[in-house]
């Protein structure tokens, strides 16, 4: 759904129009996504769309893909990206030729050695030594937000090459030439109560004390009062798997396999997941999610709905939100790729945009908006970010549940991100 755009948005564009790169940052929910959706189809010239992860890719979607495949970046052994040791492929040098404006939403999420292997593809493709050679970029993101995933074998080459083993975009080495215009979204669209958004505000800068933790830990579920169709959100894969799974096993009924079918090339490199689960098992009465939008707006990515009937070539839903019950055929995903003016497909995935809807982790869910939410909190909250993601999903407090009691240690904070803040504040 098209929103109109805000005074501070407008001045965003106005930028863009000139020409000027910008880093945009804002809350959750202040309409970054929307934003770009906006300026995507609005802005003169060739715009290209990406996103660190897949799930973040589909979140903004217009033909928007993932860092990896549009920079055709293939995965290394240490995991850790040296520019130098990258050429520039002739497919994507004509890509990146052919581009004005590179538009990368969940930025917050993009590891810096990434970014500075963007910014070297970027300027070698087209053989101008300006910042990324010259194209004008919108970066969008939240470092409030969960940070970029560094696993534990790779802390050391961020360490010995931006000073940080917990490094972040904003250390990328190619930002000391660049020109980025920062500026901060402040109107919160997703949730409307003052007080929601305070304690939002206070959880993402890890100013919790004992009265902001009994006005969440009011949220506890009592026993047997589990809130019907909420989503339960967990930090931990493995979590939410097996909850999937054990929901799907109580159910009666026979179990249903749906097999995925790929053609071309199809989510490539990174172990980046499938739209929709390759296997997709389900029986008549499981909560599902949808994994693309509708083709008429009757669902979006994200929607949650109860399967009603099980057919070989159709599956009837009953959405939770609208209580309209509807059939749903396969739906084609394209694995798109700009080339030149226009986009070329290198493959195809087909298969029911449904997953099973118990549980998601904290990861899949940033960029959405859910209805009711039950966090689980049988173990901690354990990244920078993650209490934050999970909670500004609700759009009101009322509709958020707790499985136990929250401790301040849930609400982790990063110093480098406070500090990154304070700077900006202080420089403007
Ligand atoms: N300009 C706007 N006016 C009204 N609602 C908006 C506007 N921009 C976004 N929204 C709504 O706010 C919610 C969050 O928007 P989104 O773009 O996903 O935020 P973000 O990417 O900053 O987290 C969505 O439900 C969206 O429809
Ligand atoms: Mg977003």
């Amino acid at each position: 759904m098209a929103h109109a755009i805000t005074a501070e948005q407008e001045r965003v564009y106005g930028s863009l129009l000139l020409g000027r790169s910008v880093l945009l940052l804002g809350a959750a929910g202040t309409g970054k996504s929307e934003f770009i959706r906006h300026a995507r189809k609005h802005l003169p010239g060739r715009v290209a769309v990406v996103a660190p992860t897949g799930m973040a890719a589909m979140n903004v979607g217009v033909g928007a893909v993932t860092i990896h495949s549009f920079f055709q970046i293939p995965p290394t052994a240490s995991g850790y990206f040296q520019p130098e040791l990258f050429a520039v492929k002739s497919r994507v040098a004509g890509l990146l030729k052919n581009v004005d404006y590179l538009i990368v939403d969940e930025v917050s999420m993009v590891r810096p050695d990434l970014f500075d292997l963007m910014e070297s593809l970027a300027r070698r493709a087209r053989g101008k030594s300006e910042f990324f050679g010259g194209i004008c970029l919108l970066l969008v993101g939240d470092f409030h937000q969960l940070p970029p995933v560094i696993r534990s074998e790779e802390r050391e080459p961020f360490r010995a090459n931006y000073g940080f083993p917990n490094a972040y975009f904003f250390d990328a080495k190619c930002l000391r030439n660049g020109e980025l215009a920062v500026v901060r979204l402040t109107k919160v669209f997703r949730q409307r109560s003052e007080k929601f958004l305070d304690l939002l505000d206070r959880i993402s800068r890890g100013d919790v004390d004992g009265a902001l933790l009994r006005e969440l830990n009011g949220r506890v579920l009592g026993t047997n009062s589990e809130p019907q169709g909420a989503l339960i959100i967990t930090p931990y894969r493995e979590a939410a798997e097996r909850k999937n799974e054990e929901e799907l096993d109580a159910l009666p009924g026979i179990v249903h396999e749906y097999v995925g079918q790929r053609s071309g090339t199809f989510l490539p490199v990174n172990g980046e997941e499938l739209p929709s689960p390759e296997r997709l098992l389900l029986k008549e009465g499981a909560a599902v999610l949808f994994t693309c939008n509708g083709p008429k707006g009757e669902w979006v990515n994200g929607s949650g709905g109860t399967v009603k009937r099980l057919a070989r070539d159709h599956i009837v839903v009953q959405l939770t939100a609208r209580r309209r019950t509807l059939a749903v055929g396969q739906h084609q995903w394209s694995h798109i790729l700009p080339k030149g003016d226009e986009y070329v497909e290198t493959g195809t995935y087909r298969q029911f945009p449904l997953r099973l809807g118990y549980a998601l982790t904290v990861h899949r869910t940033q960029g959405k908006t859910c209805d009711e939410i039950i966090l689980q909190r049988d173990r901690r909250f354990f990244a920078h970010g993650q209490l934050y993601v999970a909670l500004s999903r609700a759009r009101t407090i009322e509709t958020v549940h707790l499985t136990q009691p929250l401790s301040p240690t849930d609400a982790l904070t990063d110093r480098r991100v406070v500090d990154y803040y304070a700077g900006l504040a202080g420089a403007s």
